[in-house]
Parts: structure tokens; sequence; C-alpha cells
């Protein structure tokens, strides 16, 4: 996983875990949750040792994904917020004026000992396996700070950010230095990679992004640069804002399921890994449809100099785990010969035909 990171996967494994991977989908996490509200879960160092566990143990991903939140480091500092189940997150008081930004305050790393205490149980029990932690990107947690909750269209968001941009400059440097204590915290503890959310970013337009964005997901990033931890960053419907996403500083692109990879690899030059990309929704589709689907990504995804197997968003709560496991098996039996012939038929092309060819290869 790390080796893929770092554009130096060996033909013989393509890593594999999957956003989400802990949560309602598996009946042990409903169990473990039971009574327990999602933050107050978060706060629980065995409680997040064991949930994080649990797709591991089920699954054998190349991967753990600490269970925690992109809002926990804002409830820690003093934010009145909940995760609302079957919702999400819910503000009581959202981000209108500057006076609103007070509730953003600095984060005493110390104020998340329990992230620290469950790193530590985690790390001490997966061997070599890496533990991925993550934070949210700014625009993102900007979106739920001045919505008040999730939204459809972001309205109330981007009218803020175009009509007030001091204001929206303010607090998404705030927001950026929360995540990166966030992360800071996790890495110290013994995170061996990050992965940066921006899950709703791609709802703005490219040059929106390059604006209001990237600068504040590129703080971020900044703050874990010299750990040399592998960085992924990663939105939702960001096929236009591949490149702009590149330059922000992470190692490693993760792309939604609307492009191929091989298309997303050729937008950024063929310069990162690729996380990704296989739409979640086809989980429910009969296994040889999504076994077929499952291999074409594999085959796509050939084209980056590294590649992490996953979905292309969250596994969605009514994904069935067998099905997840099937996928497991298949990108580590099938995977290694499919990448192979894949990168073998890129190298043919492009002798064949000049560096052009291998753009044209089948696969974009
Ligand atoms: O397994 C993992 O991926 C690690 C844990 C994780 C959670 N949230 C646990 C969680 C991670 C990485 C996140 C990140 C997160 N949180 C994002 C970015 C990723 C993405 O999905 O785009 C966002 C946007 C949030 C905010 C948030 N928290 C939402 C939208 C929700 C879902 C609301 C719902 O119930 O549908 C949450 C709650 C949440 N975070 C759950 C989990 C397991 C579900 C809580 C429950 O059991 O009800």
């Amino acid at each position: 996983m790390v080796a893929a990171c770092r554009k130096v996967q060996p033909n013989d494994h393509v890593p594999v875990w999957f956003m989400r991977q802990a949560g309602r989908s598996l009946p042990e996490y409903r169990a473990s949750r039971k009574d327990i509200g999602m933050l107050e879960s978060c706060m629980r160092p065995d409680l997040v040792a064991e949930i994080t566990m649990q797709p591991v143990r089920r699954y054998g991903v190349d991967a753990a994904i600490l269970y925690s939140d992109i809002m926990l480091p804002l409830k820690a500092a003093g934010v009145d917020l909940e995760i609302v189940s079957g919702r999400g997150p819910v503000i009581a008081h959202p981000v209108r004026t500057p006076g609103d930004l007070e509730q953003l305050r600095p984060l005493d790393p110390e104020r998340l000992w329990y992230i620290t205490q469950a790193v530590e149980l985690i790390t001490s029990q997966l061997g070599d396996l890496p533990l991925i932690g993550f934070a949210g990107a700014p625009f993102t947690l900007a979106s739920y700070l001045v919505e008040g909750g999730p939204s459809r269209d972001y309205a109330a968001t981007k009218a803020l950010m175009v009509s007030e941009p001091s204001l929206w400059e303010a607090m998404c440097i705030r927001l950026a230095d929360l995540s990166a204590v966030f992360l800071q915290a996790q890495v110290a503890a013994g995170a061996t990679v990050v992965q940066l959310f921006d899950s709703w970013a791609g709802s703005l337009s490219a040059e929106d992004y390059r604006r209001y964005a990237q600068p504040y997901s590129a703080r971020v990033l900044r703050a874990v640069a010299d750990t040399g931890v592998p960085r992924i960053h990663f939105g939702v419907g960001t096929s236009e804002l591949l490149v702009q996403m590149g330059t922000a500083g992470a190692e490693v692109i993760g792309v939604d399921w609307r492009l191929s990879l091989a298309e997303a690899s050729r937008r950024v030059g063929h310069r990162y890994a690729l996380q990704g990309n296989l739409d979640p929704a086809l989980l429910s589709a009969p296994w040889p449809v999504l076994a077929e689907r499952a291999r074409e990504v594999i085959s796509s995804g050939a084209s980056a100099p590294g590649h992490i197997f996953n979905l292309g968003h969250g596994v969605p709560p009514e994904a069935n785990p067998a099905v997840l496991a099937m996928i497991v098996e298949l990108v580590h039996t099938e995977g290694p010969q499919l990448r192979a012939a894949a990168r073998a038929e890129l190298a043919e092309a492009s002798t064949a035909g000049g560096p052009a060819a291998s753009s044209r290869s089948q696969y974009t």
C-alpha cells in the first residue's frame, strides 16, 4: 500500500481498502455502537480501536482507516455539533458573520488524547499493515459550518464564499489549522498514511475551486509534508479539478467513479499514484457483472504509476459485507496478472507508436 503511494508498486500486488469500510454495513459495528452516540464513540479509545479493526479482520484489506470523523476536531475545539445517524453533521450555530468564527478556537493537541491512545492501540494490533489517518478539507468542513448541516446545492456556502471573501478566508484558515492539528496528532501517534477528504469540492467550478478551496487544502497537506507519510487527496465529482488537486501537494489522488483511472492519470500527467474507483452503487449488481467492473478498474489503474484499489466513494450502509470480501479476494488473486498484462500492453503501445500511443490505449 505504501509502496503504491510512493509509485514503486511491485506488479505482484494491488493493494485494496474501502472508504467507510468501518460502519453501518457491518453487523459487528452496529453492535458496538448500540446506545452510543457517534461522536461519543470516537472519544473512547477502546471502541475506536475495536471498530477500526473490524473490517481488517473481516476483509483482509491492505490498510486500516481510523474510525473517527472529519468533524471531530471542530467538536474538540468546542463547536456545538452533533452527528445525526442517517443525516450527517448538524451545527447548532451556523457561521454567517465574523463573530460566528469565535467558535473556531485553536485546538490544543492535548485535547485529542483519545485519538493518540486509540492510534497507539490500533498500531500495536496492526503489525505491518498501515493505518490511514485522515481529516476534512476546509471547503467540505465549511459547507457543514455554513449550511448548518448536509446540503444538496451548498447555496449558503457559495454565497458567503463569493460575497464575503475575507470572512471565508479567515474561516478556511481556522479550519485548515484544526485539520492540521488533527492529522499531526494521528501521525505523531503512529498513522503511516493520511487522507484529506474534500468530499464536496466537486460542487465547485474549477475557477472557484482554485480561488476558494485549493489554497486551504494545500495548507493542511503542507502541515504534514515534513513527516514524510504519503498523503492521499480525495473528493467526489472532481473530474475537472484533478490537476489542481494534484498541485495541492498530495502524492496520491483519489478518483470517484465518473472518470476511468486511465483518463484521470492522463489528465494529471501520469505523475501521481491513483486511488479508486469502483462505483459503490454497483455493489448491488450481480457478482459476474460487478467482478468484470472490478477487473476493468484494475486494468485501467495500470496507467497510473501506482494504484490503490478502492470504491469511488464510501461503502453504502446497505452494502453486503460478503460482496466486499469477494472484491478483496478478486483484487488480491487476479490483480497482479491484470495489472502486469495492462502495463505490458501500455509499454508495447508506447514503443510501437511513440509516447502518444500510450494515451490512445484501449483503457482510456
Ligand atoms: O471507515 C472509515 O472510512 C473511517 C471512518 C470515517 C467516518 N467518517 C465514520 C463515520 C471517515 C473517514 C469519515 C469521514 C467523513 N465524515 C466524511 C468524508 C468522507 C465521505 O464520506 O465523503 C464526511 C463528509 C463526514 C461527515 C459525516 N459523518 C457524514 C456525511 C456522515 C453520515 C451520516 C449518515 O448517517 O448517513 C457521518 C457519520 C459517520 N461517520 C458514520 C460513520 C461510520 C455513520 C454513523 C452511524 O453509525 O450512524
